[in-house]
């Protein structure tokens, strides 16, 4: 099945991490529900079952018990049915590694729109939804979300944005949620309407910009957690090994931009750079390709003029490449080891 731009899956590692983050662990999960409403083929499901599997053997429940379980508290909702029966079937594979040969229907788990969903009270709301930018939504879509979501009545919102703002809203008073996307939500104009449905809820944005999370997308993700628990006045921001670092709830967005270096991830990472070199007088640098000077100090020479005109033609390149880096020549020593160069 061909992927779209949207349907990039989280790695298992992050999956952990913000299931910790979540606080998803320990025996207080085995009553308590959790959701992803854009599951995908279940990479926080699955990992969810598993811990509750354990948290439930811990405490000697029956195989049956822990059936319920799984089967009342584990929630998904996958648009895409190939990825829905993906979601399933590894799911069920979490069933067999453990139980052999049992069933279990996953009655929560279902193929349809996340968005439409119309349970709440989650004790536990997880994800990585779809980010689809406003130019790559249908009008159908658009004019959809104006309609229904607060965090979409203006500007060039995006779709992702829905889901954040449905994650809250079906969360439990003394729920908590983690959702991992785009740091542009805090940063530009079109996210206003989800940066303010969160700031009252957020606890910690924990910065993850630099550890290439989704190698070849372009999107700097951040993880949110947030709860609708009494609230101080600080949100915690952490990035790898720094110290915490408390923002004030009112402006954080103004702290993050300073705080967050998007810079990390370079173009040259994904595109071949070249830049054009000034020789401010080309007669003393370049020469034609037949030229006698030492070969050694000559590089082929392209401009859109010498392609126009079929011309070719060797630029001077006074330097020494070693171990990837360019030094200078010494002036005296260049005009003794390649006396043909002109003086
Ligand atoms: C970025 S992927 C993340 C999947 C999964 N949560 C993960 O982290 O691996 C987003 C998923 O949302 C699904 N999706 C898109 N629109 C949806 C909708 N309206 N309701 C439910 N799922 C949707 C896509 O098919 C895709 O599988």
């Amino acid at each position: 099945m061909q992927r779209k731009k949207y349907q990039v899956f989280t790695p298992e590692a992050v999956v952990e991490k913000m299931l910790d983050l979540l606080g998803y662990k320990g025996e207080l999960i085995i009553n308590k529900r959790i959701i992803d409403i854009s599951c995908g083929d279940g990479a926080f499901l699955v990992s969810a079952a598993e811990r509750l599997i354990a948290e439930c053997k811990n405490k000697n429940l029956t195989t049956k018990e822990i059936m319920e379980k799984c089967s009342q508290n584990i929630c998904g909702i996958e648009i895409e049915t190939e990825y829905y029966k993906k979601c399933i079937k590894r799911l069920n594979e979490v069933i067999k590694k453990h139980f052999k040969k049992l069933y279990i229907k996953w009655k929560n788990v279902n193929n349809g729109d996340g968005l439409l969903h119309s349970e709440d009270n989650y004790d536990f709301v997880v994800g990585n939804p779809p980010y689809i930018s406003y130019k790559d939504m249908s009008s159908e879509q658009k004019e959809y979300l104006r309609n229904n979501f607060l965090s979409c009545k203006q500007y060039r919102f995006d779709y992702s944005f829905a889901f954040i703002e449905k994650s809250l809203n079906i969360l439990s008073d003394q729920g908590k949620g983690c959702i991992i996307s785009p740091i542009n939500m805090y940063r530009i104009k079109s996210g206003i309407g989800i940066k303010e449905l969160i700031r009252p809820y957020l606890d910690v944005i924990v910065d993850v910009t630099e550890d290439n999370i989704f190698p070849r997308v372009l999107t700097n993700p951040v993880i949110s957690v947030f709860s609708k628990t009494k609230k101080t006045n600080e949100i915690v921001l952490l990035k790898r090994d720094l110290a915490p670092r408390k923002l004030p709830r009112e402006t954080f967005e103004n702290d993050i931009n300073l705080f967050i270096n998007v810079g990390s991830r370079r173009f040259g990472d994904y595109f071949s750079v070249h830049n054009g070199v000034a020789t401010l007088y080309n007669e003393a640098f370049i020469v034609n390709s037949d030229s006698d000077l030492e070969s050694e100090v000559l590089m082929n020479a392209r401009s859109p003029k010498f392609s126009r005109f079929n011309l070719n033609k060797k630029i001077i390149f006074p330097y020494l490449h070693s171990s990837g880096t360019i030094n200078k020549i010494d002036e005296k020593d260049f005009f003794e080891k390649y006396p043909n160069c002109p003086n």
